[in-house]
């Protein structure tokens, strides 16, 4: 059973709401680390929970989101098993999968609508890993 990892702070739960919204029109399944309001929360705390999910296997990889999308971003590339991407348009999303083989996909809640996000995430979870030379890539990345 493949299970998405979701997970935002106050400036990303809107974004949030509307990925669940998405995902379930898909029947995809989805597990929520939270935050659950718009009320003002720290990202690490819902970052950290599910990239540790991401690396034990529990989900296959994730959407995330907090205002710009950079504290969250950053906070998830800390975990060695995770490459998270800040996607913006539809071409970076693409990318992202083909070229870095991005496990997370890195949204800014307050600078991106519903009408781009969407195609963001169609992007994302259509395209595959190109492999070859970006394997050689992403292979030195991590700190051994
Ligand atoms: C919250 O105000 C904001 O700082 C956060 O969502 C994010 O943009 C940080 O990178």
């Amino acid at each position: 059973m493949k299970v998405l990892g979701l997970c935002c702070d106050h400036a990303g739960f809107e974004l949030k709401q509307f990925v669940k919204q998405w995902l379930d029109a898909k029947k995809l399944l989805y597990k929520d680390f939270g935050t659950y309001s718009l009320d003002s929360c720290d990202y690490p705390d819902f970052a950290h929970p599910m990239a540790l999910a991401i690396e034990a296997g529990e989900c296959y990889a994730g959407v995330a989101i907090c205002g710009t999308g950079n504290g969250i971003a950053i906070t998830l590339n800390k975990h060695q098993g995770i490459r998270a991407a800040l996607c913006w348009i539809p071409e970076i999303s693409y990318l992202a999968r083909r070229h870095n083989n991005a496990n997370v996909l890195v949204m800014p809640g307050r600078y991106i609508t519903n009408e781009v996000a969407e195609k963001v995430l169609a992007e994302f979870f259509s395209t595959d890993f190109e492999g070859g030379r970006h394997q050689r890539r992403i292979d030195k990345i991590p700190i051994k």
